[in-house]
């Protein structure tokens, strides 16, 4: 690590010990580490165990008087290389999300210059709630490099994801965000909150190809109501789009994930609104611009009926329904003054799946058109084989984990937005004719 300075700030938790051991790694690497130990934090590991293997003063307190005169909390927060959180309790990351500073730790850290990067650990059902999953997706929008956490047993004795990664793996995403090595991360994981983990990796690493790039995600199907007790539904589990919606996270993406009715969980660190209907789905994307990418996974409803206000009844005889066109939100998206550089659509056809994706492509006007042979258990299930049609021509991607195609897809969508893929919306004359 080239004498490369880690400011390690210490959170209250179980995982706390294993700081000691990131600390030996770090150094072991030629790294050099400064501690600050937050009063949770030195509940489990002391001052002395840190300091005696930092072999650098330790910092707990805002209010030290000896620390203030030697090297105030300032300066203590810019004169490292990386500041680096670990283990990053609910509550630091809420306080960090939130700009809260009334300890050493959340001071320096609202006060750095210097990037950051937070290792999680906490209770499977704390790194699920809805606090903690906007939190994180905020912090990855500040830039923050937020670790995925391990699954597993918990000291808890609960099982999921939420364990700290191991100290290998924080040390090898340390190095990646100082920069100081070429190769990539591994082992971070990736998984979907309530689901396994599934499918190879692309070894692509999550390098944090979007930050600071704002992606909008749409997923499932919409429910159009016929009257209080039916709806107008399709057969969309929205699995492949949240996936998406995870896998563009994971590279740093500040992700806005609008979901019609279907039965997952969040994926972390990302923004999600529910949504009901077509026209709320429509106005939900259009609330979400600007973005720098959409991509529309939902299949939305193309019709709707205006409902009926009291249950329909059977002895009224078959009833009559009067069909009306729902907005095309990707079409719309491609016309809008506020149109995002890269748009990416989905189609699920039984046919001639290419050639009827390639005109989708062209008469919505957008970039690219992910394309799936949806006639298999496609709908529902955890596998999926698609065509990337993009200006370019057509790539057939091997059939994969949802998981993976997602990966995937993130990966071209980064290497898009970086501008360094000729398919993509960096070529003028492709996004020209896409249009
Ligand atoms: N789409 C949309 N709004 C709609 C319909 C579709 O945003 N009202 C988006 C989908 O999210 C997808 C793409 O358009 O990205 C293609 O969806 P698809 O249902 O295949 O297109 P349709 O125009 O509905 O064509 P079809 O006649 O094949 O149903």
């Amino acid at each position: 690590m080239n004498g490369k300075r880690i400011l390690l700030v210490v959170g209250g938790g179980i995982a706390a010990y294993k700081s000691c051991e990131l600390i030996r790694l770090i150094r072991k690497a030629g790294g050099s580490v400064r501690c600050v130990l937050t009063a949770g934090g030195s509940q489990f590991v002391t001052p002395m165990t840190l300091a005696a293997l930092s072999e650098q003063p330790v910092h707990t307190s805002l209010w030290d008087l000896k620390d203030e005169v030697e090297m105030g909390h300032i300066q203590l927060s810019r004169e490292a290389d990386l500041v680096v959180v670990c283990p990053a309790t609910a509550d630091l990351m809420a306080k960090m999300a939130a700009g809260i500073a009334d300890d050493l730790a959340t001071t320096l850290l609202l006060a750095t210059d210097k990037p950051v990067l937070a290792a999680p650990a906490m209770n499977v059902r704390m790194w699920r709630h809805d606090a903690t999953v906007r939190n994180v997706a905020r912090l990855r929008s500040d830039g923050v490099t937020i670790l995925d956490p391990d699954e597993g047993e918990m000291a808890c004795g609960e099982f999921g994801p939420g364990r700290l990664p191991e100290p290998e793996a924080i040390l090898r995403a340390i190095e990646t965000r100082l920069s100081v090595r070429a190769e990539p991360v591994e082992a971070l994981s990736l998984s979907v909150p309530g689901e396994e983990k599934s499918g190879p990796s692309t070894g692509s690493g999550r390098t944090g190809g979007l930050i600071g790039k704002h992606v909008i995600v749409t997923a499932g199907p919409t429910h159009e109501p016929i009257d209080p007790v039916r709806v107008i539904a399709n057969r969309s589990s929205g699995k492949q789009g949240f996936a998406i919606a995870e896998a563009l996270a994971a590279l740093g993406a500040r992700v806005t994930l609008v979901a019609g009715p279907v039965a997952l969980a969040s994926p972390a660190g990302v923004e999600r609104i529910d949504v009901e209907t077509a026209r709320e789905m429509d106005a939900a994307v259009e609330a979400a611009l600007p973005a720098d990418a959409a991509v529309l996974v939902a299949a939305v409803a193309d019709w709707r009926v205006i409902p009926s206000p009291a249950k329909l009844k059977k002895a009224e005889g078959a009833p009559r329904l009067d069909w009306l066109a729902n907005p095309d939100i990707l079409a719309g998206l491609a016309r809008s003054p506020l149109r995002p550089s890269l748009l990416v659509g989905f189609a699920a056809e039984t046919g001639d799946v290419v050639n009827v994706a390639q005109a989708k492509r062209a008469t919505k006007g957008c970039d690219w058109i992910v394309a799936n042979d949806v006639s298999g258990d496609v709908m529902g299930g955890d596998r999926n084989r698609v065509h990337l049609i993009t200006a370019a021509g057509v790539e057939s991607w091997e059939e994969g984990e949802k998981s993976e195609v997602a990966r995937q897809l993130a990966d071209r969508i980064a290497a898009a937005l970086g501008g360094r893929d000729a398919n993509g919306p960096a070529a003028p004359d492709s996004a020209g004719e896409a249009r």
